[in-house]
């Protein structure tokens, strides 16, 4: 079948086998199935390029269901199965007047493979109301617990990319957020502008994330619409002796302090500078609106992206001497 449906970047390659699971059971005799000794793990599609056809089993993670565990006063568990969208996720959490995932409205994906990169935006990240998430070992076939702490979270990271990539499926996500008012975070770019401007003197967190879901449509492309993966780059953390040096060249270089020795520079900055914003090339180019996001205005080959990001990697390390990595999984 074609995985065109599966992949936000709407890159249409072929899978030879493909199965979507419903249950952990039904995942579990998945996996054990012998024929196949390549099986693929698709949950959202939404950070990925695709680059060839799929040879293996292509295993769609359709788990569904939100539970609230606990509630106190102030605070809420809630369990959310890992083939549950996000976005839907966030509204579902909004309309019960659950607060702590307003600023990450609009994320494309899946809860299941959130906090494998702990996606985030406009000054929120997952680890900052995850509490733990269940994943199944492919090898033993048990499910294991991760609490936060074993996640290992970091910018655009965990554990789940680095020592346990490849050897489990996350199954479902328990999240802590909050019932009463709390502490809102405005300060990020554009959201206080956005408040301005819709008129809001004390928002809540529906306010939040409306403002937030008006940014994102603004700048970043509607993957139903014309193909991305978000963030193709990650923005590069580089030493602060680094940084003095582009500003030499560069007086009006932005950064985020990460550090005392560190900074992070927006990648999208580095990719307009080097003049490639708004530029297309046959069907697919960097969007106009926001430099660090690669499209597929439609019928593009994955590996013709993957060629523009590796000019474009080439071009910013010979222009500023900074190496920026790819965000999006290249496959
Ligand atoms: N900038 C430019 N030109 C551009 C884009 C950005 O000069 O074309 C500069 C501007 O100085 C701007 C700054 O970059 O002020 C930051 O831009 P923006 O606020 O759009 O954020 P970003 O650093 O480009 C990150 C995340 C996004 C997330 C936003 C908002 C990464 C790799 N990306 O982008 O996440 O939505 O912040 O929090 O960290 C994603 O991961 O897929 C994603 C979209």
């Amino acid at each position: 079948i074609s995985l065109k449906p599966y992949n936000t970047f709407g890159i249409d390659v072929m899978a030879s086998h493909f199965v979507s699971v419903a249950s952990v059971s039904d995942l579990i005799s998945v996996i054990k199935q012998k024929d196949f000794s390549k099986k693929f793990i698709l949950g959202g599609g939404s950070n990925m390029l695709l680059t060839k056809n799929v040879e293996a089993l292509v295993v769609h993670i359709n788990l569904k269901g939100k539970t609230i565990i606990s509630q106190e006063d102030s605070h809420v568990l809630i369990k959310a199965e890992a083939g549950e969208n996000w976005h839907e996720f966030v509204l579902w959490c909004l309309d019960h007047d659950f607060g702590g995932l307003e600023n990450m409205s609009l994320i494309p994906g899946n809860v299941g493979t959130a906090p494998i990169q702990n996606i985030g935006a406009y000054g929120m990240e997952l680890k900052d109301h995850f509490i733990s998430c269940q994943a199944l070992n492919v090898d033993t076939l048990e499910t294991e617990t991760f609490n936060k702490l074993d996640c290992n979270f970091g910018y655009r990271n965990s554990i789940f990319k680095q020592q346990a990539k490849g050897k489990y499926i996350i199954t479902s996500v328990v999240f802590k957020l909050t019932k009463k008012r709390h502490a809102l975070r405005t300060n990020y770019g554009a959201i206080q502008g956005q408040l301005d401007f819709m008129g809001v003197k004390k928002p809540t967190i529906q306010d939040i994330s409306k403002a937030v879901i008006a940014i994102r449509e603004s700048k970043l492309p509607n993957p139903k619409v014309i193909g991305n993966s978000g963030s193709f780059f990650k923005n590069p953390i580089i030493s602060s002796e680094a940084f003095k040096a582009l500003q030499k060249n560069f007086p009006d270089a932005p950064s985020y302090p990460i550090s005392e020795h560190e900074v992070k520079v927006p990648a999208g900055w580095l990719i307009e500078k080097a003049g490639f914003k708004g530029k297309t090339f046959g069907n697919y180019g960097v969007h106009k609106n926001q430099a660090l996001v690669l499209v597929n205005y439609g019928g593009a080959k994955g590996k013709d992206i993957l060629a523009l990001s590796k000019l474009i990697q080439n071009t910013i390390y010979r222009i500023f001497n900074i190496s920026i990595e790819a965000e999006v999984n290249i496959l």
